[in-house]
């Protein structure tokens, strides 16, 4: 398809652990991952903690390579390109970060802070940028725009931080952005605010963005497609509004259902269905990696790994069930 943005093509990254003194073990934070964005298309990639998500994101913004797969944006393979003969991609993809506090530098004040890119990058005139600066802020809404640009990090809110994280991502104009859990730090309170806000940046400027969460409630409002990881893996990918009423996967399932809801019932519900801890990444069991954990799990399940496979439109499913 041309409109994809972002391929990434059975994507691979495997740590290496140190085990005692001599011996390491390979942690397979990434397993066999193939998706793509479209461009201004909002992917969600939700799944619990250490399923690889963040390690994705990296590799999507090619800050990490990955130990094999492959990496396209707009169809051009970057995957092993020099760092210098990146600049352009560094200026059209960027990253929101879940810790605004330790993304920026403490020691800038906000307009310096959303300078810096502009200048790497070489655009405009100091005139020129601060216009672009005030238009960010602006569009961020952190105004009047005077009172913010001398302010030092420390100076702002939790959610003014992450405001300014935006802003710097969306200073150059990027055509790709990875948010990796961009609310997950901040009150509870401006959560939603702040997710309401990024969304409508995303419409107006049709960015395509990769949505992080363990949540699948925000991925659902959020996103347009959702993926469900486990384990390195993508389980279930679709429609967000499909994929959460028409829920396949058994793993999906029990993220729905433990969504934290004002009734604290769904708790119960969660411990039902996901039996025991995840296995660790250093060692997937044999066959579908969820099976040891599946309610519903039968005969085939320890013995192969089941395959994604499309089963209804723009629906897929790795699971025997199905
Ligand atoms: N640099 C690294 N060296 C060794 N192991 C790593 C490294 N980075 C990540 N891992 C391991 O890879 C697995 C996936 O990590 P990752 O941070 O991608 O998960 P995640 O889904 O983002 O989790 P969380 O929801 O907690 O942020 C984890 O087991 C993690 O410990
Ligand atoms: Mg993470």
């Amino acid at each position: 398809m041309d409109r994809e943005l972002i391929k990434l093509e059975d994507i691979k990254m495997y740590f290496q652990s140190r085990v005692g003194l001599f011996k390491t073990i390979p942690i397979k934070a990434v397993d066999g991952v193939s998706v793509s964005i479209v461009k201004g298309e909002a992917l969600g990639i939700v799944g619990e903690s250490g399923c690889g998500k963040t390690t994705l994101a990296r590799i999507s913004l090619r800050l990490l390579k990955p130990t094999s797969g492959r990496i396209f944006f707009e169809g051009k393979d970057i995957t092993d390109v020099d760092e210098k003969e990146l600049k352009w991609f560094r200026r059209r993809a960027q990253a929101v970060f879940q810790d605004p506090y330790s993304s920026i530098n403490p020691f800038m004040t906000v307009r310096e802070i959303l300078e810096e890119p502009l200048i790497l990058h070489k655009v405009g005139d100091r005139t020129e940028r601060l216009e672009l600066i005030s238009k960010a802020l602006a569009d961020v809404k952190l105004t009047p725009i005077e009172e913010f640009l001398g302010k030092y990090p420390h100076m702002l809110s939790g959610g003014q931080r992450q405001r300014v994280g935006i802003a710097r991502a969306l200073i150059l104009k990027p055509d790709y952005i990875a948010a990796d859990e961009p609310v997950s730090m901040i009150d509870a309170s401006s959560r939603a605010e702040i997710l309401y806000l990024l969304k409508e940046l995303q419409e107006k400027y049709g960015i395509a963005f990769l949505y992080i969460t363990h949540d699948i409630a925000t991925a659902k409002h959020f996103s347009n497609r959702i993926a469900v990881m486990y384990l390195g893996k993508i389980v279930e990918i679709g429609g967000s509004r499909e994929l959460v009423n028409d829920t396949l996967h058994p793993y999906s399932h029990a993220l729905i259902e433990a969504v934290p809801e004002p009734d604290p019932s769904n708790r119960l519900r969660e411990r039902r269905v996901l039996v025991g801890e995840p296995p660790s990444p250093a060692n997937p069991p044999r066959g579908c990696r969820f099976h040891p954990r599946c309610p519903y799990r039968f005969e085939p399940c320890d013995k192969d790994e089941p395959e994604l496979k499309e089963v209804k439109k723009g629906h897929s499913v790795a699971c025997y069930l199905y």
